[in-house]
């Protein structure tokens, strides 16, 4: 690991501590199973003890994940299946479909329900139509509806300004654009089961975007000027303004059910922009890696990193609570709520109001051509 690549890491080690100093952050770190976890003690890792949210009782139910090839979603594919749901993920392409798919039989995940996935790449709106179609007919048309829409893909900090396909800037492109038109998709098509629940991954960095008023509506692209954090933050606010929106529009009785997450700062492959490289990646780096400086400046850094982060399984919790019945069973009112340790808090203040989040759905329609 170059120095550039260290100082990377201990600058996000940094930004991630600062991002849960929310007031509303109540701290449940657990770095046990943590993949920088083999040469550290238990003791130095664990912050406080923790237990992962184990899900029951979702025999019969159909869940939906985007970005379920990785990190948090496909940590909630497996609780989820495991528990009995029928899962199908989305995934960028075929290979990385059939290799989440193989990694589920190998580990037995749930020998009676496989589970399955839709080729989409939210990068391309033609894709995410092509895999609402494709959906569709795993679905048999509409007889079967889905019960839980997990809208998880997403990319952070991308160091360029970059465009999707269709010309949008990345973050605010796939992070935010794909899933409400994703979710407008899949409700005009009548795929949505009564009383689904709707769970969109936004992160305590929307306070980014809070902390200057909100979303720059007179530049959402970033085409005056781009900033990597500014954009994540942004798309962040942009996914957690479409859910209160979507609960406003649908939510009620007998209707969906529409939250937005803050899982914490977890360990996944979040941060490949940053570091250049994924998880498994650096692993068998670091394993080719023989000189010693170099292992113990990456160690530290590790070590710095590891005490402000969570594992993928922690991180999943509130995930994996909402859409397996958690809040229901427990009688937690989260319709329209930002959660963050599965419990409801108040978001930042700055932009989160409703005149924003109706501007924003305006604004989606019209660039993805889907309105609802
Ligand atoms: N990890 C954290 O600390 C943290 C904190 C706050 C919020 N979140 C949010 O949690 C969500 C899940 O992130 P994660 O931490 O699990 O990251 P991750 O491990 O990088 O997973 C992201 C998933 O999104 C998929 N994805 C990204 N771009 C895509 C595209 N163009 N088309 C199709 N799929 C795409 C990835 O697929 P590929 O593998 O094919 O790229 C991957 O399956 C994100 O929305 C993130 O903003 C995470």
């Amino acid at each position: 690991m170059n120095p550039l690549r260290i100082s990377l890491l201990l600058a996000w080690a940094a930004s991630a501590n600062a991002l849960v100093r929310t007031p509303q952050f109540t701290s449940r770190y657990h770095a046990r199973n943590n993949v920088f976890g083999p040469r550290l003690s238990d003791s130095m890792l664990t912050l406080s003890s923790s237990s992962f949210y184990e899900p029951t009782g979702c025999d019969g139910k159909v869940v939906l994940i985007t970005g379920g090839t990785s990190g948090l979603g496909r940590e909630s594919a497996r609780r989820l299946s495991g528990a009995g749901a029928r899962v199908i993920i989305t995934a960028r392409d075929v290979e990385k479909g059939e290799k989440t798919v193989d990694l589920a039989k190998q580990n037995n995940w749930n020998p009676s329900t496989p589970i399955e996935y839709v080729v989409m790449n939210l990068n391309d709106q033609q894709s995410i139509k092509a895999g609402v179609a494709d959906l569709k007919s795993k679905l048999d048309g509409t007889s079967t509806k889905i019960d839980v829409l997990m809208n998880n893909a997403g990319v952070m900090a991308i160091p360029e300004r970059t465009e999707t396909k269709d010309g949008f800037e990345a973050q605010f492109g796939i992070n935010h654009l794909s899933h409400f038109a994703l979710t407008g998709l899949i409700m005009n098509d009548g795929l949505l089961n009564l009383n689904a629940k709707i769970i969109s991954l936004s992160s305590s960095a929307h306070s980014i975007a809070s902390a200057k008023g909100g979303v720059d509506f007179s530049d959402i692209q970033s085409e005056r000027g781009y900033d990597a954090w500014k954009a994540y933050g942004a798309s962040k606010l942009c996914n957690l303004l479409f859910a209160t929106e979507l609960q406003r529009r649908y939510g009620g009785k007998n209707k969906i059910t529409s939250t937005a997450v803050h899982p914490g700062v977890v360990r996944t492959d979040l941060a490949r922009y940053i570091f250049g490289t994924t998880t498994e990646e650096s692993e068998s780096s670091e394993k080719d890696d023989t000189n010693p400086i170099s292992k113990f400046l990456k160690n530290t850094a590790m070590r710095a990193v590891a005490l402000f982060i969570k594992d993928v399984e922690s991180g999943a919790d509130s995930q994996v609570w909402l859409a397996s019945g958690g809040a229901d069973k427990e009688g937690t009112d989260v319709a329209g709520k930002y959660i963050v340790d599965m419990k409801p808090v108040a978001p930042s203040e700055g932009g989160t109001g409703e005149t924003a989040a109706q501007n924003l759905w305006k604004i989606s329609e019209a660039l993805t051509g889907v309105e609802y």
